[in-house]
This record gives C-alpha cells, sequence and structure tokens, in this order.
C-alpha cells in the first residue's frame, strides 16, 4: 500500500509565504497536501520536479470567466498557465442574479465580452450551483457583480436608485452574500454601473461588510483622473469598513500617475483600510470597443495603437487587425471607421490598446500589496494575450528576464496575498492540512507564449498542475480531471 496518492519529490519548495525555496518533497493524499519537505513513505505516483518550483496553484484574482466555468469547463487557457483558482465576477460584470429583462440585455451588453450564456438560473446561490454542476477544472470564488444588481433591479435608468430600488439592490447583494460570494464589485466606467454615485456604493458595500466581504473596484477613471476616483473607491471601502481591492492598478493614456497613486493607497493602509491591487503584466489594456469609445476615447484611439480582438461576423476583415489600418483600407478618419466597425458588429467587438508605459506597470508589479490579475476575457477571436500568458509572463518577465521580484516575492503575490485578500480559505500556502492546488514549473524557461497576432498559445514551462490532489495539466497537456470546485467566501 503506498503511503500517499501523490509525492512530488526533489523541487524546490516555494512555499507561497515568501520564505526562501528549499530543497524538498511535497506529499499528496486525498484533496490535502499530506506532508512537506522530506517525504520517507512512498506515492500511488511519483513525480521528478529536480530543477522545478514547487508553488501553490496560482489565483487569477481577476479574471471575466464567469460564463466560461460553465460552458467551457477545461478552462484550458487558465490550468494551462497554472491557475488554479479564478476570482470571477469583476468589474461589476457578470451572469448572477438573472432576471428576464437582464437575459435579454446580457446577449448584447456582456455576452459578447464575458461569453455567450442563456443564464439558466436566477439567483447567485443558483449560479453557484451550476458551476459545481458543470465540474470546472480550476477552483472559482465570486464576487456580485453591481452593474448586474443595477440592470436587474432598474435597467439603464440614469440617475440615482430610489429607496426601495437601493433597498432591492441590497437584498440581491445580501442574498449574493449569504451564498458565498466574497464581496461585491464595480465597473465605473461601464453602464450601468457608471451612473452610481458614491452613497449607493458605500450603501451596497456595508452589506458586503456585514459578512466580512470586500469591495472589488474597477474605478471610474484610469486615466487624468486616477487619482480621484483611487480616493473614491478608498472612501467607499472605510465609510462601509470593509476591505478595497483595486483592480488591474494603471495609468492609462497619461503615463506616470502610478507615482502619486501608489503613495497615496499606501497612506490609506497606514490608516487602517485593508486596499490592496492587482495588475496584469503588459502595456496594452483589452476592453469592450463600444465602452471605450463610449469614454470619449476617440483621441486615445488616435494617439495609440489599438488592435480589433473580435468581432461577431467579419472576423476575417477585423479580428488581429489595427484599427488604423481598417481605417486606412476604409479610406475614413479613425472615429468613423470606429463607427463603422460598432455599426457592422452590432457594438459586440473587443479591442486591445497599447495606453500604458512599462514603468508605471514595472512600479505596481513591484508594490508589496500587488497581486496578479490577468482580466482576460474569453471571448472569440484574438483576444489579449493576458487570457493565456499573464501567470507566466510575471515569472518570465519580473523574475528572470528583468529582474523586479525574487521568485519567492512573486509567487507569493499570486498566491498567499491573493488567497487571504479573496476569502480563499486554506489554499495559496504549501502548508499540512492545507488544498494540495500545487503548480511544478522550470524558472529557467518559464515563459508566456501567447502574442497580440497569435494569443491562443499554451505557456512554455509550467510542469504539472493539480488541483484539489487530482493531476490537472502535465508536461504541457491538460488531463481529463475536472477536479474544481465553487468555493463559499472563507471556507
Ligand atoms: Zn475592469
Ligand atoms: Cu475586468
Amino acid at each position: 500500500m503506498p503511503d500517499y496518492d501523490l509525492v512530488i519529490r526533489n523541487g524546490r519548495i516555494v512555499d507561497g509565504t515568501a520564505a526562501p525555496g528549499r530543497a524538498g518533497d511535497l506529499a499528496v493524499r486525498g484533496d490535502r497536501i499530506a506532508a512537506v519537505g522530506s517525504v520517507p513513505g512512498r506515492g500511488a505516483r511519483e513525480i521528478d520536479a529536480q530543477g522545478s518550483a514547487v508553488a501553490p496553484g496560482f489565483i487569477d484574482v481577476h479574471t471575466h470567466d464567469d460564463a466560461a466555468v460553465v460552458r467551457d469547463p477545461r478552462v484550458d487557457f487558465k490550468i494551462m498557465q497554472g491557475v488554479t483558482t479564478d476570482v470571477l465576477g469583476n468589474c461589476g460584470a457578470g451572469v448572477a442574479p438573472a432576471s428576464d429583462a437582464f437575459r435579454t440585455y446580457y446577449r448584447t451588453g456582456m455576452g459578447p465580452i464575458l461569453g455567450e450564456s442563456d443564464l439558466p438560473w436566477s439567483t447567485t446561490a443558483e449560479y453557484f450551483a451550476a458551476v459545481e454542476a458543470a465540474h470546472p477544472a480550476c477552483n472559482a470564488v465570486a464576487y456580485v457583480p453591481h452593474g448586474v444588481l443595477r440592470y436587474v433591479v432598474m435597467g439603464m435608468e440614469k440617475r440615482a436608485p430610489t429607496d426601495a430600488e437601493l433597498r432591492r439592490m441590497c437584498d440581491l447583494l445580501d442574498e449574493g452574500m449569504r451564498a458565498g460570494a466574497i464581496g461585491m464589485s464595480t465597473g465605473l466606467v461601464y453602464v450601468p454601473g457608471a451612473y452610481a454615485r458614491t452613497d449607493e456604493l458605500v450603501e451596497l458595500a456595508k452589506v458586503a461588510a456585514r459578512y466580512g466581504g470586500i469591495y472589488g473596484s474597477h474605478i471610474r477613471n484610469e486615466s487624468g483622473g486616477l487619482l480621484e476616483a483611487v480616493e473614491e473607491a478608498i472612501s467607499i471601502g472605510e465609510r462601509a469598513g470593509c476591505g478595497v481591492q483595486l483592480s488591474h492598478h494603471k495609468s492609462a493614456g497619461v503615463f506616470g500617475l502610478t507615482e502619486r497613486s501608489l503613495p497615496l493607497i499606501a497612506r490609506a493602509r497606514e490608516r487602517g483600510v485593508d486596499v490592496t491591487i492587482d495588475v496584469y503584466p503588459y502595456t496594452a489594456s483589452s476592453s469592450s470597443l463600444a465602452a471605450m469609445f463610449r469614454l470619449g476615447r476617440e483621441q486615445a484611439f488616435e494617439a495609440a495603437p489599438a488592435i480589433i480582438a473580435s468581432v461577431k461576423y467579419n472576423k476575417e476583415r477585423y479580428e488581429g487587425k489595427y484599427v488604423s489600418e481598417i481605417a486606412a483600407d476604409l479610406g475614413l478618419p479613425i472615429g468613423d471607421a470606429i463607427r463603422k466597425i460598432l455599426e457592422e458588429e452590432e457594438n459586440t467587438p473587443s479591442v486591445i490598446m497599447f495606453i500604458m508605459d512599462e514603468a508605471d506597470v514595472r512600479r505596481v508589479v513591484a508594490d508589496d500589496h500587488c497581486m496578479a490579475g490577468s482580466d482576460g476575457l474569453p471571448s472569440e477571436g484574438k483576444p489579449h494575450p493576458r487570457l493565456y500568458g499573464t501567470m507566466p509572463a510575471i515569472l518570465q518577465k519580473y523574475v528572470r528576464d528583468e529582474p523586479l521580484l525574487t521568485l519567492e516575492e512573486a509567487v507569493r503575490k499570486m498566491t498567499s496575498l491573493a488567497a487571504a485578500k479573496h476569502r480563499i480559505k486554506d489554499r495559496g500556502v504549501l502548508r499540512e492540512g492545507w488544498y494540495a492546488d500545487i503548480v511544478v514549473f522550470d524558472p529557467e524557461t518559464v515563459a508566456d507564449a501567447a502574442t497580440y497576432q497569435e494569443p491562443r498559445q499554451y505557456p512554455r514551462g509550467i510542469e504539472y498542475v493539480v488541483v484539489n490532489g487530482q493531476v490537472a495539466a502535465e508536461r504541457g497537456r491538460q488531463t481529463a480531471a475536472r477536479a474544481g470546485c465553487m468555493l463559499r467566501r472563507g471556507q
């Protein structure tokens, strides 16, 4: 009789706490880590990890896989980069709770970005049950998205909610929190979320606070108004009494503002607000073309290169092409070309925009309280490479090629720091008794292979991925295992 189900031998144990890596073995029994260090017994399966790092599975704190984990539960683009837990429901967008009106809106409003779904559930609890029934390959936790709450209760009304409407939104959020959501997210550049004033968000955040939940935000302005928008998000956490996660922190279009935003955030932490951030390691963003154009970014499209990532109809003609190329082909100014694309494609395209400066990205990545969030959009076409490559890109770029972080520190950001903030219990550290979510990778070769033109490429150097004790990927190939769980807050 073997002593363990799985033993990973002779690796460099990078345990997620930022403690110096050390040579050792790791044993798994069932879905738990049974021993770390020197393992004398035998495993039913033994993996030789000589020369490789053995780390906790990565936690992607910013995903839009809400529909994907149900529709495409293999989530190969996550598993193959070593992600074992996805945080869903970001940017105020998502798939639950759902009403008939929201189901109709979703088809053209959020569906083109999050992926198609009939939303065959009503409550957050029912959605969580649907994720469970789909048996995704990775674990998931989720925010209740404010944009969805608002649409379900008020549609596209551009005004403050009445008392009754606000109460209804609070009730729906309360229901989601009782189902195990980790908090509420907002997307304050997207409609209808953008119609909310600060007071509405404070009232809602208080509901999340009652359960120890957090407020995650795609803030109101990531460009010239970045500092004011950061202050608003912090004030919401402060007034409601909950932790704050600032999503995909960046200085977009205007460079260098992170030099001031990071100290602002650090000062809030000093006065006791639990505020942390996340980042994706690229200088290009990606979002809905309609939303970005609506933001009055016509000038942004003139000032910086942009690529059409996905469209509904004319895939050959538009996907992977620079907007400037398309405009030149059409003989139109950039703004008119975008209007034409939006009309032909019924407002569904997503776009990639090169609007960040590497110095800002590096500054954010290096911040002690910054985690990794891909913000990947699991859409058709040629999605931003961050969908496939975020975690390896951090290890490749900022640990090996242009050193900014030690391996141990990078892994801490991608694991224990993320787990603690997102109320993910007993994961994110390689510790006896904790869940066996593990990634084995080669620090010398790990690399993001996805490109803007060919984004659907699995990374290099990710050797084994284990989810809840089951081997989900081995030597660059995904297995049939789908051992992921829908995790409830703090459980
Ligand atoms: Zn966002
Ligand atoms: Cu997002």
